[in-house]
């Protein structure tokens, strides 16, 4: 099988390093080239030492020059909508990670990438571990009057509560179709009982140490349930872009999440 040829935008920053490493690591897929905007070199050995690729500045000029099938883009929020335009209009399919997109942003991609027949997949966790949790959490939701969310990262993390706490509280909301109780004689407005997002209480520890860990808590009388995520390095997103890689060509448009391609919804 023609390995899949991919090139990875954002290609020297944290996550972006653990995907080139991942891509040529993987048999299904080659690394063909890396785009980022601080550059003292113009080619990026591979860490396999199977030789080098270009390394540049210009997205447009690597599409056009080396071709690949997808872009993994994971740089800045800023940077990506770009990105994602300049993918789709050299119809090379987009598997991206960067975070903070606006609706109209994501909607303007779902609209060109359908126009132009590419595939984009979107994920905020690319995680396998964390998606799994919020689908565990959504079936239990439904068992359980009461939960709350343990969210762990490390000290550097711009937002809490994470973004992945927040939609687990949501759709395990949904999932149950009413809001959670809340213990009727605490008064939920005190900040040591959390952030309240749909009955849920949504607590975030911030330590040097923790990458990303999530833990969520069920409970209903005499027993209680949790589900808990613990990642110890960025190599956790890699099994998750590398599924998106091998099949965002499947897809027409913008597709949300890691689920669907999991078969979990
Ligand atoms: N979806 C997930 O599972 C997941 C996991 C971790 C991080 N993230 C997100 O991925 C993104 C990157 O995270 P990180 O920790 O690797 O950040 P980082 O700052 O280490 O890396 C970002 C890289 O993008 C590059 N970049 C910025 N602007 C650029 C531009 N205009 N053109 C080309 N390259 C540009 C930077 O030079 C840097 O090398 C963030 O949005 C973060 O929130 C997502």
């Amino acid at each position: 099988m023609t390995p899949i040829k991919v090139a990875v935008y954002g290609a020297l920053g944290k996550v972006g390093r653990e995907v080139v490493n991942a891509v040529c690591r993987d048999p299904e897929t080659k690394l063909v080239g890396a785009v980022d905007i601080n550059l003292t070199q113009d080619s990026l050995l591979l860490p396999d030492g199977s030789g080098k690729v270009p390394l540049t500045s210009d997205l447009n000029a690597l599409l056009a020059s080396q071709k690949p099938d997808v872009l993994v883009d994971f740089s800045l929020a800023k940077a990506a909508v770009n990105a994602a335009r300049t993918a789709i209009k050299h119809k090379v399919h987009l598997v991206s990670g960067t975070t903070g997109l606006s609706q109209a942003e994501l909607d303007e991609i779902d609209r060109l990438a359908k126009e132009n027949g590419v595939g984009v997949v979107s994920a905020s966790n690319f995680a396998l571990g964390a998606v799994v949790m919020m689908h565990l959490a959504k079936i239990a939701a439904k068992y359980f009057d009461y939960a709350e969310i343990i969210e762990l990262h490390h000290h550097l993390k711009a937002d809490a509560p994470s973004g992945t706490a927040l939609t687990t509280a949501r759709s395990m909301a949904k999932a149950r179709g009413r809001p959670f109780l809340v213990p009727s004689d605490k008064d939920t407005t005190l900040k040591s009982r959390g952030e309240q997002v749909e009955g849920v209480a949504l607590h975030s520890v911030r330590l040097p140490g923790l990458l990303a860990h999530q833990e969520v808590l069920f409970g209903i009388a005499g027993q209680t349930l949790s589900i808990r995520h613990d990642t110890i390095s960025r190599e956790c997103y890699m099994p998750g872009v590398l599924l998106a890689v091998k099949q965002v060509h499947n897809y027409k448009g913008l597709v949300l999440g890691l689920a669907p391609l999991l078969g979990l919804e």
